[in-house]
């Protein structure tokens, strides 16, 4: 296969203060070479987007380095082997792995975010579901429920972004595990998705003026898991209905990522003591440091997936063009389930 001559590539150039823009980003074309000894070339099909490509590009502690500035911007995605000089990746394979946002990368087993895997031939799902519900994102659903949450029947769990792509699938899981599960979402018509289409039992709008006593209305019996995905008033808000001995999954902070890096908003936990009157315990996680789990927890989604039991949405935003204004819709809340980018179609020849 002839290879295209030329690579386009998002470098990092500044850290962004707020919503990421053309000046911290820049997409740049530079010459594409052959991989060499040892090394793969993937083209890119979809990159994942992720609140955490918002905290790899500050300065902020976190549980990976900072993107380095002049570097092309980390992200997780799929794509096919299109030239190869080593036996594990062979040509026309499907692999998922740190691509980054750009059109072509190199395996070379110096990612940060690990290792490449070959996706399994015939792929048993579509594409994007690998980066979804079968991806990272399912994973962290599936380990927060069960492993952190430890979700029994017949309790109140409570998931905020719950029209997201994790929470989506964390209600749904703890659904199944015979919990009631009240959804927190921005809007009417997410909410209606969230109810509807995704089966939780109620949904809190907390853009509603009347948020904090439409919430109390919807867990009469106190909360007994939180699954925390976006932090700051919404989860005080939760936190103030907590039972004795509830568990807080601390998935995420979404709202305060944009703010960890001077911009303005950050906005503590004003009601973090009730941790103390409850006797509760909160515990973050990392689902890139639970690589012995992944097999366990696909096979669990496939098979919820399978049996009807889950259901997967993705909001698809076309073109490597577009990654700037896709990852603020993470911010703005415009998408609904997972979000990704498509950079090529998987169905259109390499070249
Ligand atoms: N611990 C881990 O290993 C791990 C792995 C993956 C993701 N995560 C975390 O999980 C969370 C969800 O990630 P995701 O990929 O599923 O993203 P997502 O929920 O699909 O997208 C983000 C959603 O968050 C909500 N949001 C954004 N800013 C908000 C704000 N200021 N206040 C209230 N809601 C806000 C919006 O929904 P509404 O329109 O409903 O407001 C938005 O659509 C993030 O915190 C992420 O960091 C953790």
């Amino acid at each position: 296969m002839t290879l295209p001559p030329t690579n386009r590539a998002f470098r990092l150039r500044r850290r962004p203060v707020g919503r990421v823009t053309e000046d911290d980003l820049e997409l740049v074309t530079e010459p594409l070479a052959e991989p060499a000894d040892g090394e793969a070339l993937v083209r890119t099909l979809y990159v994942s987007l992720d609140p955490s490509n918002r905290i790899w590009m500050s300065d902020m502690p976190s549980y990976i380095a900072p993107v380095p500035l002049g570097s092309v911007m980390r992200g997780i995605g799929v794509g096919q082997v299109v030239a190869s000089r080593r036996d594990d990746f062979p040509v026309g394979a499907f692999v998922l792995g740190g691509t980054g946002f750009q059109e072509h990368a190199l395996i070379d087993d110096a990612n940060d975010l690990g290792r490449f895997t070959v996706l399994p031939d015939p792929l048993p799902a579509p594409l994007p579901l690998f980066l979804g519900a079968l991806g990272h994102t399912g994973i962290t659903a599936y380990l927060g429920v069960h492993d952190i949450g430890r979700v029994a029947p017949g309790e109140t769990v409570v998931v905020s972004a719950a029209a997201g792509a994790v929470g989506s699938i964390a209600g749904q899981i703890a659904k199944d595990r015979g919990a009631r599960v009240v959804g927190i979402a921005g809007g009417p018509a997410k909410c209606a998705h969230v109810v509807d289409e995704l089966g939780f039992d109620a949904c809190v709008d907390h853009r509603a003026d009347d948020f904090a006593a439409r919430l109390a209305a919807a867990v009469p019996d106190g909360v007994d898991v939180d699954f925390e995905n976006v932090g700051g008033p919404v989860m005080d808000a939760v936190l103030l209905h907590l039972n004795h001995g509830a568990r807080v999954v601390l998935s995420g902070m979404i709202s305060q990522y944009e703010a960890a890096d001077g911009g303005d908003g950050w906005a503590g936990q004003r009601s973090i003591g009730q941790l103390i009157m409850r006797r509760a315990s909160m515990r973050g996680f990392i689902v890139l440091d639970h690589a012995d789990r992944f097999g366990e927890a696909i096979d669990y989604l496939g098979g919820l997936l399978g049996g009807g039991r889950l259901r997967s949405h993705e909001t698809i935003v076309d073109g490597l063009d577009h990654a700037i204004d896709a990852m603020n819709r993470l911010f703005d809340g415009t998408s609904t389930g997972k979000l990704l980018l498509r950079v090529a179609d998987p169905d259109a020849p390499a070249a």
